[in-house]
């Protein structure tokens, strides 16, 4: 254990309010868990906080569009915190939210210390308004017509068409795609935190350039800090109302930008755990042994280190600076960004509602996480072989196979009779330094080494037990002896091992600590090199993964309209009494249905009811949808025909590929699917309402 006692601030990225966790939270959480593990088992201070970031106007108008309160929306998804968090044994000492007391509290005391050092200015600006809503759009919401090559319905920011980029006001033909109406220019007064100030700049420099951030990140702060000679741009930190935030004093109607109180919430998060605990928020903060770290992934570097450091620095008292970001890169799928919309990748959910056991991924996340930024791929029969062939093959097969002999005959007793204090100090001695190893790759977030190394121990571990044929030894009364030490050394081998897997593997850590070991505490780190007394009875300790399982994973849920829809595909017509009563037209108009045309249709080897259909949906860009529509239809025949789609369904993984819709067609009780088709005039992309 290092001689100082470390006290630890740490936090993961806030995740949205708007919806459940996706694998990418996942990993995160148990990137920043596995560190904090570690350093609990090393006997430091930690406190592990997080919290929902619930302001900002995609939130508010989604509240809007399900006719509920903001509040009432972060409330029903902060309700499904709890079986994730749990669920992979994720550790937070503390989840908040964002919309808290102390978050208002704390925000409007930085915004007013900001403000008092002369770094908050005002300046008119002019913004695109939507009549209609009687709002300014952020630019997520303005679409129009590109500016270079007038390809429709583009993003305020770029082109999907021809790849240029430009500001909102360049678009020709904006439209609001919260009500369709064509905006219009406002002026309005904003606030902006002077980050360009002079004292800022060469607090960043000095910050972000002194060489604790990662270097691919330092590089990047760099670039933004020099931004070819211009230097930082002052940050936008105000929004007009009608905004869900929280109000800027002094200023009727204006509010914080969402991004300016959502990193405020890591201290809100932590002021609350506080609290809870009796420590003084300020005096934490005061103790300068106090490191405040921060675990993100790569999106959100810029706010993390420009604008969040500036602002605590500039705060001053009680705040401080934080001493680490730690940036992650992102998950993919098999190589493939993973994406809800496409359907690939998996789910926190299906993972947990199959029954997979959480350290399976855990384990692997951990075997390929390392220090740098770098994206982390998720492949299936990686994981399959990881789990199986090393975790379960080479670590728990060393205590399944040496355990029985010690209890079976020298009643769990375990000692080394036939080595020498020499051979026993020298075992003992490498334990210590592999430990050690391990504990310094933690701590630099190399977990891959960490978890490489174990694999090679367990390796040593295996060759000398299956060396020593303790069966054969079973046999002979005479070499008992040589029977209890190669079991007692593979046992305390197993011990060391679990030790270093105990921040990855902490609910299999705490069985072997206490059924095996028959310790009524979890393990230390020192207990890496200290050697077990006995053991008892060795009982079943993890399960191979079932490749069976791997499937359904990969397959997602069973259950819903998503699933029957890309199966099934074209039952919309489905019988009056099957109708689930009646619909407001708000549930309708989830339903985003749009003309397609069909631009190829093909049979599917191996499916007799499904045509792969090419759809044109007016995006720039083409869908697959399998159908089951070839008993009624020749693919020939169904090349240049229009018919609707749901749009918006959730796109499903098949065994074919991904299918991204439904395409319609009624049925009766007879044979007979019939597609539906508008009339002459519809376009790919319209609109069915
Ligand atoms: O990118 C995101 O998901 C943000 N909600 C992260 C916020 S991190 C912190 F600043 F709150
Ligand atoms: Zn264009």
């Amino acid at each position: 254990m290092s001689p100082e006692r470390r006290r630890l601030f740490v936090t993961t990225a806030l995740p949205y309010a708007n919806g459940p966790f996706h694998i990418g939270h996942i990993m995160e959480y148990i990137q920043a868990d596995v560190w904090v593990r570690h350093q609990r088992m090393q006997g430091h201070e930690v406190h592990f906080v997080c919290a929902d970031d619930t302001h900002g106007a995609p939130i508010m108008l989604k509240a809007e569009a399900e006719g509920v309160t903001p509040q009432a929306l972060v409330a029903r998804v902060a309700a499904t915190r709890p079986k994730h968090l749990g669920g992979f044994h994720i550790g937070f000492d503390h989840w908040h939210s964002t919309d808290s007391p102390e978050n208002v509290e704390l925000s409007q005391d930085i915004y007013r210390k900001l403000k008092a050092a002369g770094l908050v200015d005002t300046r008119t600006i002019e913004q695109f308004f939507d009549p209609v809503k009687a709002m300014f759009l952020p630019d997520r919401y303005i679409k129009g017509e590109c500016p270079k090559c007038g390809a429709a319905d583009q993003y305020g920011d770029a082109c999907e068409n021809c790849s240029s980029v430009y500001a909102p006001t360049d678009l020709r033909n904006p439209y609001s795609t919260l009500s369709g109406a064509a905006p219009v220019l406002k002026a309005s007064e904003h606030y902006f935190f002077r980050l360009s100030d002079p004292a800022c700049v060469a607090f960043l420099r000095e910050w972000a350039l002194g060489g604790r951030l990662q270097p691919e990140v330092a590089n990047k702060a760099r670039e933004w800090l020099d931004a070819g000679g211009k230097g930082l741009a002052d940050w936008d930190i105000s929004r007009d109302a009608p905004y869900f935030g929280i109000p800027i004093p002094d200023a009727p109607g204006k509010y914080f930008y969402v991004w300016l109180d959502a990193p405020i919430g890591y201290l809100a998060s932590l002021k609350a755990h506080l609290a809870s605990q009796g420590i003084d928020f300020a005096a934490f903060l005061a103790d300068p042994r106090v490191e405040q770290v921060h675990f993100i992934g790569k999106d959100i570097v810029y706010f993390h280190t420009l604008f969040w450091p500036a602002m605590l620095k500039f705060a001053g008292a009680p705040y401080k600076v934080p001493d680490a970001v730690h940036v992650h890169g992102f998950i993919t799928f098999s190589g493939e960004k993973m994406s809800k919309s496409r359907g690939t990748g998996i789910s926190p959910d299906v993972y947990l509602d199959l029954g997979l056991d959480p350290e399976w991924l855990r384990y692997y996340l951990a075997a390929k996480l390392n220090g740098r930024v770098e994206d982390l791929d998720f492949n299936p029969d990686d994981f399959l072989a990881r789990v199986n062939s090393d975790l379960i093959g080479k670590y728990v097969n060393i205590a399944s196979r040496a355990a029985p002999f010690l209890t079976r005959h020298f009643g769990g007793v375990l000692a080394t009779p036939a080595e020498t204090d020499t051979e026993r100090a020298n075992r003992l001695t490498i334990a210590q330094v592999e430990a050690e190893s391990a504990r310094a790759n933690y701590e630099a977030r190399e977990y891959g080494r960490v978890m490489r190394d174990a694999m090679r121990i367990a390796d040593r571990l295996n060759e000398a037990f299956d060396a020593a044929q303790p069966w054969l030894l079973a046999k002979d009364a005479g070499r008992r002896d040589a029977l209890q030490t190669i079991c007692s050394q593979s046992l305390q081998g197993f011990q060391q091992l679990t030790v270093m897997l105990a921040p990855v593997l902490p609910k299999l850590a705490a069985r072997v600590a206490r059924e095996l070991f028959g310790l009524e505490r979890d393990f230390a780190w020192d207990d890496a090199y200290r050697e077990p007394g006995s053991v008892r009875p060795f009982r079943h300790l993890m399960q191979r993964i079932d490749p069976r399982q791997l499937d359904a994973l990969l397959e997602g849920p069973k259950s819903g309209a998503a699933a029957e829809g890309a199966a099934a595909a074209t039952t919309a017509a489905a019988t009056p009494a099957g109708a689930a009563g009646t619909i407001g037209i708000d549930e309708f108009s989830r339903i985003d249905l749009r003309i397609a045309r069909i631009v190829g249709a093909e049979h599917v080897a191996g499916a007799d009811r499904l045509v792969k259909l090419t759809l044109d949906v007016g995006e720039g860009r083409h869908r697959t949808v399998f159908a089951g529509i070839r008993a009624a239809y020749r693919p020939e025949d169904l090349v240049g025909r229009l018919t609707p789609v749901v749009a918006n369904l959730a796109p499903r993984r098949m065994k074919f590929g991904v299918s991204e819709g439904m395409v319609l067609a009624a049925s009766g009780d007879g044979p007979g699917v019939y597609l539906l088709a508008p009339d002459d005039g519809a376009q790919p992309g319209m609109r069915v309402k």
